[in-house]
Formats: C-alpha cells, sequence, structure tokens
C-alpha cells in the first residue's frame, strides 16, 4: 500500500481519502505533497517543503494565500455569524456582496442566486432557463441545451449533460439529458491543416440553431477561453456573433464564468471583452480570491419577473442548499473584490499575459530540443497550455500509460513548483496577482522538467 516509512497523514490519506479526478490507484499518491499551511504564492508541506502555488489551487486563487485583508474579513465576520440561511431570510453579507457583483456585471444582469460551487451555479441557470421560457409571458415548451464541443461546466448531471469532453462525460451518457453540440470556435485558431475558418464554424452554428430554435431553452458558453478543454482559446468576435444568434430566436444565453471570471482573460470579467451581456452568468473560484467555496448565477430582471407571483402560483424557484450565500464566503468575497482595486490586480493580470506571450513565443522561435516535444502553445490572459507530443510529422501523441503530462507535473513538484496536467496537456495557471518574477520561476521550471522528462523518455 504505502513505504513503511511513510508519514501518518500518508497512510491515512491512502487508507480513507478518495480524490477527485486521481486515478486512486496507492502508489499514485505515495509522494503526494501533504499541505499544512501557506504563504503568499507558495504552499507548504508536512515536510517543511515549499511549492509554488502554479495552477492557482485550482484556479481559485487571485491574491495568494493568507492575505491579511481576507484574513481579517474572515474572523471579523466569524466574530458575528458565521452560517445563516437564506431561505425565507437574508443576512447583511450576501446582500451587500449581491449589490457590488452586479455592479461589476455586464449591465442588465440585476438579481443574484447563490450556490456554493461552479456546478451547483450552472445547475441553477440551467433549471432557471428550463422554468423560465414555461412561465413567461408567452410561454414556450423549450427541452434543449446547447453547449460547445469540449465543454466543461462541472460535475453534477445537469453540468455533465451539457460537457463535452467525452473522457469525463461519456461514460454517463445514461444518466444525463442529452445536449446539442455546437462546433468550438477554438478551430478557428489551430495551426493548419486543422483549422477552421471562424465563418464556417459561425455558420455552422447558425444552422444548428435554425434546426433546432423552437427548441432550445439556452446555450452555455465559457466567454474567451475554454479553460478545462486545455486553454482553448476562442477567435475575437465569436462571443458577440453567438450572442447575437441566441437572442434572435429567443434562445437564452448562459455565460460560465468560472474559470474566466475574476481578473484571468485581463479584465474582471471575461464577458466585458466583447461587450457582451449574457442572460444568465455563472461566477465562483475567484469569487472569494480563492478562500470559500461560493459560487453566484446573475440574471436579468426579465428571467427574474418570469418567477413572481404568490406561493400557490407554483411559479417559485424550487431549488436551494444548505449553504446558500454564507456570510464567511460572502465576507471574503467582499474583500476579494476591494483588493482589485486597492491593489491593481488587473494590471498585474495584464503584465502577466505579456509575460506568458514574451516567453512562450520565445521559446517557440529559438526552439530548444525540448520545444520538439511540444505540439500547440495556447495562451489568453494568465491562463496557457502547452500540449505535449512525441513527434510534430507526422503528429503523434504520446502513448497513454506513459503519462507524459503527469510526469512533467512531477518534474516541476521536485523543482518546488505545483501544476496539473490535463492529460499531455501542461497547464500553467498562475493567480493573477503573482508577481512577475514568480511567474518567471513558474516558466523556468516549466522549462527545465519538460526538458529533463523528454531527455527521460528517450526522446
Ligand atoms: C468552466 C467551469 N465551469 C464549471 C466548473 C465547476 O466548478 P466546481 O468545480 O466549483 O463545481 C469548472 C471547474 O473547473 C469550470 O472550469
Amino acid at each position: 500500500m504505502h513505504r513503511d516509512d511513510a508519514s501518518p497523514h500518508r497512510q491515512l490519506d491512502n487508507a480513507h481519502v478518495w480524490h477527485p479526478f486521481t486515478a486512486m490507484s496507492p502508489y499514485v499518491l505515495e509522494d503526494a505533497p501533504i499541505i499544512t499551511h501557506a504563504e503568499g504564492f507558495h504552499l507548504f508541506d508536512e515536510q517543511g517543503r515549499r511549492y509554488l502555488d502554479g495552477h492557482s489551487s485550482l484556479w481559485c486563487n487571485v491574491h495568494g494565500h493568507r492575505v491579511s485583508e481576507l484574513d481579517a474579513a474572515l474572523i471579523e465576520q466569524i466574530g458575528r455569524v458565521s452560517h445563516s440561511t437564506l431561505l425565507g431570510i437574508a443576512n447583511d453579507r450576501s446582500i451587500e456582496l449581491a449589490a457590488e457583483l452586479v455592479k461589476l456585471a455586464p449591465e442588465g444582469l440585476t438579481r443574484v442566486f447563490y450556490t456554493d460551487c461552479g456546478a451547483a451555479g450552472v445547475e441553477a441557470a440551467l433549471k432557471m432557463a428550463w422554468q423560465y421560457h414555461r412561465q413567461k409571458p408567452v410561454s414556450e415548451d423549450r427541452r434543449l441545451f446547447a453547449c460547445l464541443d469540449q465543454s466543461y461546466h462541472g460535475d453534477t448531471v445537469g453540468a455533465v449533460s451539457v460537457g463535452g469532453i467525452d473522457q469525463f462525460h461519456s461514460l454517463f451518457g445514461g444518466m444525463t439529458f442529452p445536449a446539442l453540440r455546437l462546433p468550438t470556435p477554438a478551430a478557428a485558431l489551430a495551426p493548419p491543416p486543422h483549422q477552421v475558418p471562424l465563418e464556417t464554424i459561425l455558420s455552422q452554428t447558425e444552422h444548428l440553431l435554425d434546426q433546432h430554435a423552437q427548441e432550445l431553452a439556452a446555450v452555455i458558453v465559457e466567454p474567451l477561453v475554454q479553460a478545462a478543454a486545455g486553454v482553448l482559446v476562442h477567435p475575437p468576435g465569436y462571443l458577440r456573433e453567438l450572442r447575437r444568434l441566441t437572442k434572435s430566436r429567443g434562445i437564452l444565453l448562459i455565460a460560465d464564468e468560472i474559470a474566466v471570471g475574476f481578473g484571468r482573460t485581463g479584465t474582471l470579467l471575461a464577458c466585458e471583452q466583447e461587450e457582451v451581456v449574457p442572460d444568465l452568468l455563472v461566477l465562483s473560484k475567484g469569487l472569494t480570491g480563492g478562500y470559500l467555496p461560493l459560487a453566484a448565477t446573475l440574471a436579468t430582471e426579465e428571467i427574474f419577473a418570469a418567477f413572481g407571483g404568490q406561493p400557490w402560483e407554483g411559479r417559485t424557484f424550487f431549488h436551494g442548499h444548505t449553504y446558500t450565500g454564507n456570510p464567511l464566503a460572502c465576507a471574503v468575497a467582499l474583500a476579494s473584490i476591494r483588493r482589485f482595486e486597492t491593489h491593481g490586480v488587473l494590471e498585474n493580470a495584464r503584465l502577466i499575459e505579456q509575460r506568458l506571450a514574451a516567453r512562450l513565443s520565445h521559446w517557440k522561435s529559438s526552439s530548444p530540443p525540448w520545444m520538439s516535444h511540444v505540439g500547440e502553445v495556447r495562451h489568453r490572459g494568465t491562463m496557457a497550455a502547452l500540449d505535449l507530443v512525441a513527434k510534430h510529422e507526422p503528429l503523434t501523441l504520446f502513448p497513454r500509460e506513459m503519462r507524459a503530462g503527469h510526469r512533467v507535473t512531477l518534474a516541476c513538484r521536485k523543482r518546488g513548483v505545483i501544476l496539473r496536467n490535463i492529460g499531455d496537456t501542461v497547464i500553467l495557471y498562475p493567480a493573477p496577482a503573482m508577481p512577475l518574477e514568480l511567474v518567471n520561476e513558474l516558466l523556468d521550471c516549466v522549462a527545465e522538467s519538460i526538458a529533463e522528462v523528454m531527455a527521460a523518455l528517450g526522446s
């Protein structure tokens, strides 16, 4: 099961904790760090080893760890109340946060519904869209949802239904509802010969929407970047066009900004960059600066109005979670939003974007030997991805059992950086507030780790 010298925590972890998205053969976790504390942008394990948090603790950390204002907001709130429900009564922090979110969201999203993780926020948006069409002034029985190829919106059954990553989602086909898959616009930025012109993608999209115009309740999309698909970047103009195509057919647009919101694309929200107002907007991850689980589904006044009426009329949104609008999570979210303004976080995110662009293009042009094992390189804002390949010409992937991406993650860990690969794609996801010298360290570490692993694989 584990080495005899494994720490008591390692033995108990191997014995009892079932880790998400993790192959649970005991040897896999044998050396996985057990994090005990953090400081700034570093995590420390129980052996006292220090790791740079290169994936923002799964894409949610914004300002670093143990940030004094955020810690103080939580401590202050603990001194008042840690939890009280929003079912039928209110709490002060969730009200203040809702008002703040309405201010920072695209104009017209005026109603805030809280849940406690990204998937639950998506689930709420899907159910709202379904119920809205039935209860709007001229009711319609729209039963179909559409998502993009390779989309990821979370792991609950509704969110999986609008998922397009076969490795994660196909097994659950029997328990999910069918969804229409639209072509991903990322193909417009793929290298030849895989590139598809944006006009072709849009006309295919329009055709599919036309075929199902009367059935579609909503299209769900990650604005600008499909993060979990491996940082698939969308070409400029796609989101705006998708908004136009959906609006003109009475189809709602759900923007999932769980991974791309809160500075990851260089603006607070990604929708801003195309001046798009979705009908429903889902926020989570960076909403609390990466401190506590919280999600918010924002809706327009028009959608909200369809749920009005007396209790006996049955128009209520019968959906909610025990920890909905948790005051601790809302308090730290308020402190996190304030810090965006006081600490120039967006300016820093834009510097990170420039640094990633410069270093990645230098790797491409200087072409060190290990770059012969890097296929596509994609980046946008503070997010970047490198696809590992066995060979460029002809394009040959590594056999899955070689676990090339995982090996690079382990090589990074040995050098004191925590990252998470998605298959053979290495993902860099520094926090929007990470100082540039640490971003440089992250990049150096990735380059050295890929070089080491490729040499070891005998390439
Ligand atoms: C775009 C997107 N939507 C939804 C989710 C699900 O969020 P959670 O893991 O908090 O349920 C994720 C998580 O990575 C995500 O990246």
